[in-house]
């Protein structure tokens, strides 16, 4: 099994370290536009092998596809991250033209990979991966909920005082500071509803430090976090090689799901060997589908912007 990354910035280098240390393909390939910048990392993750024990053969190359040929998942992280004060939607300019020509360039040499995207704006990027790159719709998978609800879980564990690995919690929606809905009612502590053990004051600011935890992270560091966002890449990654098909959060085409259609949105699906296999309908109540259909609206705005 081949995996590639393309951006060995600070999230694709991140997110092949976990798919290293996991051990989930025997080949992965780290390309970059920056020259010898891929090659740097994939070595230097190397000589981590015989410290930490994986087996994977990491290569790294500038700018040259023909090394990715035969990768089954590729991981697009290529493009610009936000600085402190920017939205993740001043990015779209320049990062529609990198992750459009990645993609096509990806699937030259891997026709059958499955498409993950990372780079921001990433709903609209996922979107603009569908339109142009005429694959199944359940092979682009765009991340940006699988790590919202990471952070949710995180800011969960700090309320409750207990490890996120006791918690269940999803984020649907957008993948904005404003478009995201935590979904509380459905977040559960040792299975139960934290609606039981939390009071709504609580829960309320859980939601609103989820929603700006990016945010949160880009004003401390002075660039977008990347532990979080390189293993909830590598997470997805682990979930279809190992056809796991556990439930995430993840961007994907709506066809009416959720009431929208005509647009790539976070919703819970089971991940697999075949990339996203399934939506889960949660049967919101009415104020979630307000919310989710105002994250719509805010996605759609932004997917026009492409369009102008
Ligand atoms: P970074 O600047 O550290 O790395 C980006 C890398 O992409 C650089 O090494 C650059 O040389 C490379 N690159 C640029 N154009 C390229 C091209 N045409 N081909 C190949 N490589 C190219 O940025 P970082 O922090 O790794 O973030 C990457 C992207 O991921 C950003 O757009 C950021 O906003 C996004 N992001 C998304 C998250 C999500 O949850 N979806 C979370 C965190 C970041």
């Amino acid at each position: 099994m081949k995996i590639t990354v393309v951006g060995a910035g600070a999230v694709g280098a991140t997110c092949a370290d976990n798919i290293a240390r996991k051990e989930l393909a025997e080949e992965l390939v780290l390309l970059d536009i920056k020259e010898g910048f891929a090659e740097g990392k994939a070595i230097d993750m190397m000589q981590t092998a015989a410290l930490l024990g994986f087996n994977t053969k990491i290569t790294g190359v500038t700018n040259d596809y023909s090394q990715t040929a035969g990768s089954a998942v590729a991981v697009i992280t290529s493009g610009l991250p936000r600085k402190p004060g920017m939205t993740r939607e001043e990015l779209i300019g320049i990062n529609a033209g990198i992750v459009k020509g990645v993609a096509e360039n990806i699937l030259k040499f891997s026709p059958d990979a499955i498409i993950i995207v990372i780079s921001n704006p990433m709903d609209t990027m996922t979107y603009l991966s569908l339109k142009s790159l005429g694959l199944p719709k359940n092979r682009i998978i765009g991340m940006g909920g699988t790590l919202d609800s990471a952070r949710f879980k995180y800011y969960l564990s700090v309320a409750l005082n207990c490890n996120s690995n006791d918690l269940q919690g999803f984020v649907i929606g957008g993948h904005g500071d404003t478009t995201m809905i935590p979904l509380t009612r459905y977040a559960t502590y040792q299975s139960l509803p934290v609606t039981d053990v939390l009071s709504a004051e609580v829960l309320a600011k859980v939601a609103a430090d989820t929603m700006v935890g990016g945010a949160t992270l880009t004003g401390l560091l002075g660039t977008s976090a990347w532990y979080a966002p390189g293993a909830a890449g590598a997470a997805l990654v682990e979930s279809i090689v190992r056809d796991e098909k556990k439930l995430f959060t993840c961007c994907v085409a709506l066809d009416g799901e959720y009431g929208q259609t005509d647009i790539c949105l976070g919703v819970p699906v089971i991940v697999g060997r075949n990339g996203w296999e399934k939506i889960i309908d949660y049967n919101l109540n009415e104020e979630e589908k307000v919310a989710f259909n105002k994250s719509a609206d805010a996605v759609r705005a932004m997917n026009n912007v492409l369009k102008e």
